[in-house]
């Protein structure tokens, strides 16, 4: 299984806060059964802007280490108008060295112009991938925007706790409703500290089996991130 989206990168954003975190954060997610785990730190401009290269050194040295999964390069970007050139310039990463990014929007307030960010990204050959949408209240109001996102050439990443509840009674209403509809193409777990997400992921695992097909969850939880890993389409 590949975990898609995780804060395991010591101090860089507001996940884990130091090197025995990560480690202890990493092994908790090979005792779960990730043997891949994709780095998905913040990056936000003004805020959060840890450059691709020092991620890639910090991935580097805690990679030394046995019993872990595969750490993989990538980052969450915040909305901006000026992804691309973050970018552009190493700034924040693509998933892999891949076409595809993870993006988050504010959870509370709408973004006025995100048909000309998404357009503008496009039009330099990214392909976008929606962090935890069951999260936004723009979302939780309209399920409807979902399928909006979706023809504009989105797809979605769902955080597994959602399931349990752990964000709230909306997220989880909302990510049932994404799973019946099979709108969710990757299940990530947003980990950001020790002895959270982890310890839930039995529990959000059988209520996700009670919605989804063995072969959906499968690629929920692996092929379809093995696709993108490698930079292909998902059908
Ligand atoms: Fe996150």
């Amino acid at each position: 299984m590949v975990d898609f989206h995780s804060h395991i990168l010591p101090g860089v954003d507001d996940g884990s806060k130091n090197y025995e975190q990560s480690m202890q954060i990493l092994m908790e997610a090979k005792e779960v059964g990730f043997d891949k785990i994709i780095s998905t730190s913040h990056y936000a401009y003004n805020c959060y802007e840890i450059p691709e290269y020092k991620r890639k050194e910090m991935i580097q040295e805690l990679s030394q280490e046995e019993n872990i999964p595969e750490i993989i390069l990538g980052s969450e970007i915040f909305i901006t108008y000026n992804m691309v050139d973050l970018l552009k310039e190493f700034k924040a990463s693509t998933i892999n060295g891949t076409n595809y990014i993870l993006f988050e929007l504010p959870l509370r307030s709408e973004i006025p112009n995100l048909k000309d960010v998404i357009n503008k990204l496009q039009e330099n050959n990214y392909r976008l991938i929606l962090a935890h949408p069951e999260r936004y209240l723009v979302i939780q109001n309209d399920f409807n925007y979902l399928y909006k996102l979706q023809d504009m050439g989105i797809l979605f990443q769902s955080n597994y706790a959602s399931i349990t509840g752990y964000y709230g009674h909306a997220a989880k209403v909302v990510v049932k409703k994404m799973l019946k509809n099979k709108l969710v193409s990757f299940l990530g777990s947003d980990v950001h500290r020790p002895e959270t997400i982890y310890k839930l992921l039995p529990k959000a695992f059988k209520k996700i089996e009670k919605i989804v097909s063995e072969d959906y969850l499968e690629d929920l939880t692996t092929n379809n991130a093995e696709l993108i890993l490698r930079n292909e389409y998902i059908n």
